[in-house]
C-alpha cells in the first residue's frame, strides 16, 4: 500500500475518535504511539516500528497532568474515575510515586477508547509501565495488542529519555 506522506494534526478527542473510526471502516490497520512529546530517538523507533506494521499511525501528544503529582500528593487531586492496576503498581517505582501509574492507566485507556487501534506501541525503557498496561488490557479485555519495543541508547549506553537533562555526567 502506498504510504500517505502528509501528517494530519488532530486537536480534539471527538475528531480523533471519528478519524480513527473512518479508518477502521475502510479496513485500515491502525497503530497508536502514546507520547508526552519531548521527542528523541526512542520515540522515533516506536513510530517507525508502528509504520512498518500498520496502515495508519496515530502519535498522541498529551502531557498528562494526572501522572505528575505536585509532591505526588494523593489528596490534592479531585476525585474522578480512575483506572488502577494495584497488583503491579504498588511496587518498584510505584513506591515513591503512588499516583503515577493510575494516571498513566487512566489516560492510556482513554486513548485506547478514542482511537481503538489494532495495536499500541510502548518503549521497554518504562518496563513497569509496559507490564501494567499489558495487565490492564488483559484484565479489562481491551481489544488492543500492546507491543513493547527495545530501548534505544545514546553513544555512552544511557537510554534516551526526556529526563536525561536532569542528570549530570557522573
Ligand atoms: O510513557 C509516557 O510517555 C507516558 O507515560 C504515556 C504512556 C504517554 C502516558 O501518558
Amino acid at each position: 500500500m502506498e504510504m500517505e506522506k502528509t501528517m494530519q494534526i488532530i486537536h480534539s478527542p471527538e475528531a480523533l475518535h471519528s478519524v480513527c473510526a473512518e479508518w477502521r471502516r475502510q479496513g485500515l490497520k491502525t497503530a497508536l504511539v502514546p507520547t508526552m512529546g519531548y521527542y528523541h530517538a526512542g520515540h522515533a523507533s516506536l513510530i517507525s516500528y508502528a509504520r512498518s506494521v500498520a496502515d495508519k499511525v496515530i502519535v498522541s501528544l498529551f502531557v498528562n497532568p494526572t501522572q505528575f503529582g505536585p509532591n505526588e500528593d494523593l489528596e490534592a487531586y479531585p476525585r474522578a474515575t480512575w483506572v488502577e492496576v494495584p497488583a503491579l503498581a504498588n511496587t518498584l517505582c510505584g513506591l515513591s510515586r503512588p499516583i503515577h501509574f493510575r494516571g498513566v492507566c487512566t489516560v492510556v485507556l482513554k486513548l485506547f477508547m478514542l482511537a481503538q487501534p489494532s495495536l499500541a506501541v510502548f518503549g521497554e525503557k518504562d518496563w513497569q509501565q509496559l507490564a501494567i498496561i499489558k495487565k490492564m488490557v488483559s484484565d479489562l479485555n481491551v481489544p488492543v495488542e500492546v507491543v513493547g519495543r527495545p530501548i534505544v541508547r545514546e553513544a555512552d549506553g544511557l537510554a534516551f529519555s526526556s529526563r536525561n537533562v536532569y542528570l549530570t555526567p557522573e
